[in-house]
């Protein structure tokens, strides 16, 4: 495999839109991070002994956490190219029933953390002229009932993007992508296939199909790479065309 030797940091990529960013990254001859407070999945393996990825156990609401696997991606592959920040958690519930405590939780994952990566990479980002892509969601743009940490926090990045994406300039890029709908039932160490979705599920989406991790990590990488060297700041909605569809009952 080809390497270009650069270096990218993947939250949350153990499983799911994560997994398969690093994947494809590592595909493109690209070193992958993973920082996941998940098991390292065993299909990583391959990619840890080949000397294309480092996975680090961390929690990235924590500080101390993000700083480390910011310190261990540098001492292992000498350079940091691109930060993705991918992590993410919800509490789905009433807002009568949600606690100041959850609140504060997916706040410290879902935006605290992107803050944080940054400040700690900024350094090495700026020497590789670098990229940051933050994944957000379409819920940063539009609601259904009871989401209001996830809903706040992924509108929290997208605002994050454009104001880091003017202060870190001209050395590095910041830009966000919303997902819609991305089926990420499959973890990387599953021998099953889970069950079809109907046929309803995928029509209702303009493009006809759910998406899939891989529709992410192809405009993550897109992103990353100098053919978006003029593009910064912005939120990319990758979600089959559902935000663009009126639904009047
Ligand atoms: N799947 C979708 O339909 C969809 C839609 C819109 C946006 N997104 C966004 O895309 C991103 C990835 O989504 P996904 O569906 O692949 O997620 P997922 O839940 O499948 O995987 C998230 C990963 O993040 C890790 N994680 C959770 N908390 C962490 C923490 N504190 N520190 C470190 N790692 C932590 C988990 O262990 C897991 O491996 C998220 O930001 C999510 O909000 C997903």
């Amino acid at each position: 495999m080809s390497t270009n030797n650069k270096v990218a940091i993947i939250t949350g990529g153990a499983r799911g839109i994560g997994w398969s960013t690093a994947e494809h990254f590592i595909d493109n001859g690209i070193f992958a991070v993973i920082a996941d407070i998940g098991k390292c999945p065993k299909a990583f393996d391959k990619y840890i002994n080949a000397g294309n990825g480092l996975f680090v156990k961390a929690d990235v609401s924590k500080e101390d956490n993000i700083k480390k696997l910011i310190d261990l991606a540098y001492k292992k592959f000498g350079r940091i190219d691109f930060v993705i920040n991918n992590a993410a958690i919800a509490f789905n519930k009433p807002i009568e029933k949600l606690s100041l405590a959850q609140w504060n939780k997916v706040v410290s994952v879902n935006l605290t953390a992107a803050f944080l990566t940054a400040r700690y990479s900024a350094k090495y980002l700026r020497k590789t002229k670098g990229a940051i892509v933050n994944i957000a969601s379409t819920r940063g743009l539009m609601s259904e009932k009871n989401t209001e940490t996830y809903s706040a926090t992924k509108g929290g990045l997208l605002a994050l993007t454009h104001s880091l994406a003017i202060s870190l300039s001209p050395d590095i890029r910041v830009n966000c992508i919303s997902p819609g709908w991305i089926d990420t039932r499959k973890s990387p160490d599953d021998s099953q296939t889970p069950p079809p979705f109907s046929k309803a599920d995928h029509l209702q989406q303009p493009c006809g199909r759910i998406g899939t991790p891989r529709d992410i990590a192809e405009m993550v990488l897109y992103l990353c790479s100098d053919k978006a060297g003029f593009i910064t700041g912005q939120n990319f909605v990758v979600d089959g065309g559902m935000t663009k569809k009126m639904i009047y009952i």
